[in-house]
């Protein structure tokens, strides 16, 4: 939790850019026509310096903050707030020359070349005591500026480092945590092709055949990181305690656990960069590409669930790195803007304000390009969307609120990637994960993503796909979850192995075998062009009924003591369960057993929502590629968003007027017809 004073809370919804005014120092007139630009755009903020090492510390010791100190104070007078970068994740070619432990080293033992970013060693003394002392001398000098807004350490933490520092910090931090050889071989089933280690010098951290090994590597990292961060941060805490610290974090990424990270800032931020015009040959509908985004907007804004969160970075045009990227059709801004907000994002930034005129990202798409016109389409995109958000000032510090979770576990689904199992080729977590969002998302329905060490008493729902790796202490939760009215629901794949990787022994769901009523004894991987029937019980208890196909993993599961809904109409295994839901205490525990497709999970979500009391804000299903999402200010006065990712129009029924769209007020919003990418934002007060 950040202290109260240093809390993110923003005076009005932000929006911003990655501003990078030292690439301009040597052209004249820009940084003038950057003042009017941002103002014009709408702009009320700027991420500033994020890469600005070397023209901060052109040589070791001679420091150049004229120029920063210069911006800060214009960007103060033309009404901007600044986030602070620290530089870190881009360091300056001298260090390199001088300092080589810095530079990281390759899996294949090779120190890399200077050049490119993101490429630092994160446990390199040298480079820690280099960055604390420009995180001082940046807080000294900054940390009472009336335009600073936030700091920002570094840019997308990311990789790993493989040079003799890291690896001998990583023995250090398994003595600490195994205290003995012994211990560690026992948690890594190390003898298996007599890997035993008999002293700690011969740890091998690339070999991923022992999986308690590779789990801990990440572990490791994520630990190092973590210090990293804190070692950025103290100065930053020492000389501005008041100003909150985030750290943009990236969707999908999963070297190291993010949640951990969360902790060492005040404030969650994220960059989203996804293809809101799907990709050539794409199978998936254009529409689906609103699915994942969303998914990661829920699953950071649950790291700190009732704290603000931002979307520290978005194109407001074209990335220039995904091989083929068509121009975001009309509407997309906006909506793929409004997303963000609508998930408890405080403001929308862009990287990046300015078109650099050389190197990597000179065609990346910004604000301003390299015509420096205000009359473009991308232009008055940025700038309407500032007018969308000065008539959304009165929602500022409202969050969605979620009864709802589907959890979503780094350890976990590191264990699924690297599980060797007679279904790896198909195992496919976050997609798993996406398929049982995708129902709750078709139906405007607020959901956090919360990981196995959360809260979860704050849902009435959780679904938990290939809940695989169980840590300690999760069996008990998931147990008083249900027992205290929650309903959970399970899938293939739950329950086989602990916290170092190790099967459970006596059956699975090991720990939670009692709590699902199953004992599962095999796993069939079917082979893409095999599938399996499945058909509904009689008379069940649900009411389920129908008949679906299984493909991909099929367990063969008894029901021990769990209610059967579902059994298998097809091969060797017909008459088996496939779906079971067990009571305990006030709530249900259900397990699918079987990949089944989209119609079997609409039809499940259908059914838990009601036993868990969950009311559908749509009474059902939004139009396909249509979501909504509510945010709720502590008055009680809620703002719906609803939003079209089709390319055609489409209607939604709201089904009262209570509704009042807050750019034409007094408008009827019975039915809403959004064209196609369309987005509007309703409100209405408590009575
Ligand atoms: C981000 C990065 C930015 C910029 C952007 C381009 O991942 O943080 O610095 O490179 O991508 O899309």
């Amino acid at each position: 939790m950040p202290t109260p004073s240093a809390r993110f809370r923003p005076n009005a919804f932000i929006h911003g850019a990655d501003y990078n005014p030292e690439q301009w120092r040597h052209v004249p007139g820009i940084w003038d026509a950057d003042m009017a630009l941002i103002k014009k755009a709408k702009l009320n903020g700027v991420t500033l310096g994020i890469f600005a090492w070397a023209e901060l510390e052109p040589e070791e010791g001679v420091y150049h903050f004229e120029w920063m100190d210069e911006i800060m104070d214009r960007l103060h007078a033309n009404g901007q707030r600044v986030i602070l970068a620290t530089p870190s994740g881009a360091k300056p070619n001298w260090m390199a020359a001088n300092y080589p432990e810095i530079c990281r080293v390759s899996e294949d033992g090779r120190r890399e070349h200077q050049g490119h970013r993101h490429n630092h060693c994160v446990t390199s003394p040298v480079y820690r005591a280099k960055v604390h002392q420009l995180n001082t001398l940046l807080a000294q000098r900054y940390g009472q500026h009336p335009a600073l807004l936030a700091w920002h350490v570094s840019n997308e933490y990311g990789g790993y480092c493989y040079c003799d520092l890291c690896k001998a910090a990583f023995r250090d931090w398994l003595k600490a945590k195994y205290v003995t050889l012994e211990a560690l071989n026992n948690a890594w089933w190390s003898r298996f092709w007599s890997h035993t280690y008999t002293d700690w010098s011969q740890i091998d951290w690339l070999d991923d055949s022992i999986h308690g090994l590779r789990l801990d590597w990440k572990r490791f990292m994520t630990h190092q990181v973590a210090s990293f961060i804190r070692n950025e941060v103290a100065p930053l805490r020492t000389h501005s305690p008041h100003i909150p610290v985030t750290a943009n974090f990236m969707g999908g990424y999963d070297y190291y656990d993010y949640t951990t990270l969360a902790a060492e800032i005040d404030f969650i931020s994220w960059d989203s960069y996804p293809t809101w015009h799907g990709q050539a040959g794409e199978q998936s509908p254009p529409w689906r590409v609103g699915l994942e985004p969303t998914f990661y907007h829920d699953q950071f804004r649950t790291m700190k669930p009732d704290e603000p969160m931002l979307l520290i970075e978005t194109t407001p045009s074209q990335v220039n790195w995904n091989g083929l990227s068509p121009l975001k059709r009309p509407g997309m801004h906006r909506t793929s803007s409004l997303l963000g907000v609508s998930r408890g994002s405080q403001g929308v930034c862009y990287f990046q304000f300015r078109s650099s005129r050389g190197s990597s990202e000179k065609f990346h798409g910004t604000v301003v390009s390299h015509d420096g016109r205000d009359d473009t389409r991308v232009f008055r995109d940025v700038r309407d969307l500032g007018t969308l958000f000065e008539k959304l000032a009165p929602a500022l510090g409202s969050l969605p609120r979620s009864q709802v979770a589907v959890l979503y576990d780094y350890p976990n689904s590191w264990a699924l990637r690297e599980m060797q199992s007679p279904a790896g080729s198909v195992v496919n977590h976050r997609e798993t994960c996406l398929q049982h969002y995708t129902p709750l998302w078709q139906r405007g329905l607020s959901v956090d993503v919360p990981d196995q060490a959360a809260d979860l008493s704050r849902y009435k729902l959780l679904i938990a796909p290939q809940l695989h790796l169980l840590l300690p202490g999760t069996a008990e939760r998931l147990i008083a979850f249900v027992e205290d009215g929650g309903i959970l629901v399970t899938t293939y794949l739950t329950g086989y192995v602990n916290e170092t990787d190790l099967c459970f022994l006596g059956g699975f769901p090991g720990p939670l075998r009692e709590l699902l009523g199953i004992r599962i004894e095999e796993m069939d991987a079917l082979p893409a062009f095999r599938k399996v029937p499945v058909k509904a019980t009689a008379a069940n208890s649900v009411g389920l009924s129908g008949t679906w196909e299984a493909r991909d993993i099929c367990e063969l599961i008894h029901a021990e003591s769990a209610e059967v809904l579902a059994t298998y109409d097809g091969e060797f295994y017909a008459g088996m369960p496939a779906v079971t839901r067990k009571k305990t205490g006030r709530g249900a525990a259900y397990h699918i057993a079987a990949r089944l497709g989209g119609d079997f999970i609409e039809t499940l979500t259908s059914a838990i929502l009601r036993e868990a009391g969950i009311a559908e804000p749509f009474g059902g299903l939004l139009p396909v590629g249509v979501t909504a999402q509510s945010r709720v200010s502590p008055d009680g006065t809620q703002w719906l968003f609803l939003m079209n990712f089709n390319e055609t129009s489409a209607t939604v029924d709201l089904g009262s007027d209570v509704w009042q769209n807050i750019e034409t007020p007094g408008a009827s919003c019975r039915h809403i017809e959004l064209p196609a990418f369309g987005s509007f934002i309703f409100t209405h007060s408590p009575a």
